[in-house]
């Protein structure tokens, strides 16, 4: 694990994300607040060749202010020519989590290798929809799983990657800021890690795990 404390972690993670672009790579983005600065970042990239997956997605419309694909189509995706494979809540999460399983699979086999996955940190240790006691976190026969009730807000049903899924990266990157994340951090990537947190489980056997935080995540410049 390489774990790098950086005042500009979101220009660290677009780098990553160009590079794997550029590459004709499968990359799969993640949610949430933290990642629209890297992905504001990476508008200037050749995507063409690459496929952007999604590890997660909150049942919302897509124009919703809520929605993984919306924001990510908003910041990157309507700005580059690539081809994006969405997750379609609007399925609802079981089917919808059928549907991408069975996309993934039509395109990659049962075994994907991701070759860049960026995920988040939940200030619980969720990661992607992935809540820490919650039965999805323990499937492993399957890559994607509906998740009817989120373990923490927004509570919309969820669909997401799962562990085994998450796992078959080839580099797993997360991008974690903010002074509310540290003790999420230290159960993450602590040693020893909390196992009851999603996030600690994911350990690709066969990757690369990079955590980007800046330094209020890291714990540092608080008060003495
Ligand atoms: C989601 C996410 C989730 C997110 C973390 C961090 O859809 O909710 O993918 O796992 O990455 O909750 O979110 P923030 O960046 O908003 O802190």
């Amino acid at each position: 694990m390489n774990v790098r404390v950086l005042d500009n972690p979101a220009a660290a993670t677009a780098q990553l994300l160009v590079a794997a672009a550029e590459a004709g790579g499968h990359v799969v983005l993640t949610g949430g607040s933290s990642p629209g600065k890297a992905y504001e970042l990476s508008v200037d990239a050749d995507w063409s060749r690459a496929t952007v997956w999604f590890g997660d997605e909150r049942c919302v419309p897509v124009d919703h202010e809520l929605s993984n694909y919306g924001m990510a189509h908003e910041k990157l995706l309507s700005k580059v020519d690539t081809t994006v494979m969405r997750m379609e809540c609007e399925l609802g999460p079981d089917a919808g989590a059928e549907a991408y399983e069975a996309a993934v699979r039509a395109s990659l086999g049962g075994e994907p290798r991701w070759d860049l996955l960026l995920l988040g940190l939940g200030p619980d240790a969720h990661t992607a929809s992935l809540f820490p006691g919650k039965t999805e976190t323990d499937v492993a026969d399957r890559l994607v799983v509906g998740v009817p009730e989120a373990g923490l807000e927004p509570y919309v049903p969820r669909i997401s990657m799962t562990i085994p899924c998450l796992n078959a990266a080839r580099h797993v990157v997360y991008l974690v800021t903010g002074a509310s994340k540290v003790e999420a951090v230290r159960r993450a990537f602590g040693d020893p890690a909390d196992p009851v947190s999603p996030a600690a489980r994911v350990r690709p056997p066969a990757g690369e795990l990079t955590v980007l935080l800046d330094p209020a995540a890291a714990g540092e410049g608080e008060a003495a």
